[in-house]
């Protein structure tokens, strides 16, 4: 086993500026030399068909092949009409059934506090599938309203000692779990 420790983090939005995946690229900044970060995309998904499982679609492969290959994987969501974002419940829907999602480690970034409909339901899904969440990671930082773009938010020193936070709570979990 690795002493890096390889994390791959998936963005609920599609939106250019999104503050969910804003979050995530700070966070890979953020991050020190033993944890690597991969920002993996979800934009490209078919929508879900259980018939096309087992189908050798391209970006259906590639997020089974990255989830396979992280040791813990972090989310970030934004609410839409007080849901999950329909592209990051389609990405979890391909991941059902496949034998590379269950029990790994998940960290939870909420980047407004209020919208906590779409994170009670995304917490509902995942433990179903099996996730162990690690729910002393979660992360809830309210950049919905701000102009904060990466930049700005790791200049700002509350934003910045939040996601350390998250993110060294996430990595002691990950070691939890496999001395467990
Ligand atoms: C169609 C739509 C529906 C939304 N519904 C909610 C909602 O129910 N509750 C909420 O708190 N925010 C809601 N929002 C606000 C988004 O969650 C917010 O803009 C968020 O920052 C989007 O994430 P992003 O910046 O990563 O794209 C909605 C936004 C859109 C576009």
């Amino acid at each position: 086993m690795s002493d890096i420790l390889k994390l791959l983090a998936l963005s609920g939005s599609l939106r250019n500026g999104s503050h969910n995946t804003d979050a995530l690229l700070a966070l890979t900044r953020l991050a020190p030399a033993s944890v690597q970060i991969a920002l993996g995309s979800i934009a490209d998904l078919p929508l879900f068909n259980p018939d096309l499982e087992g189908e050798p679609l391209g970006a259906v492969v590639r997020l089974k092949s990255a989830v396979a290959q992280a040791d813990g994987i972090i989310l970030a969501s934004p609410e839409y009409a007080h849901g999950i974002s329909g592209p990051m419940k389609n990405a979890l829907d391909w991941l059902v059934s496949g034998e590379e999602f269950p029990n790994k480690p998940t960290m939870l970034i909420n980047t407004s506090p209020r919208a906590h409909h779409a994170q009670d339901a995304l917490k509902e899904v995942l433990t179903t599938m099996s996730a162990r969440i690690v729910d002393a990671a979660f992360v809830s930082i309210p950049l919905l309203g701000s102009k904060l773009d990466v930049d700005g938010i790791l200049s700002d020193p509350y934003l910045v000692k939040a996601l350390q936070d998250g993110l060294r709570q996430f990595c002691q979990g990950i070691s939890s779990f496999r001395t467990s």
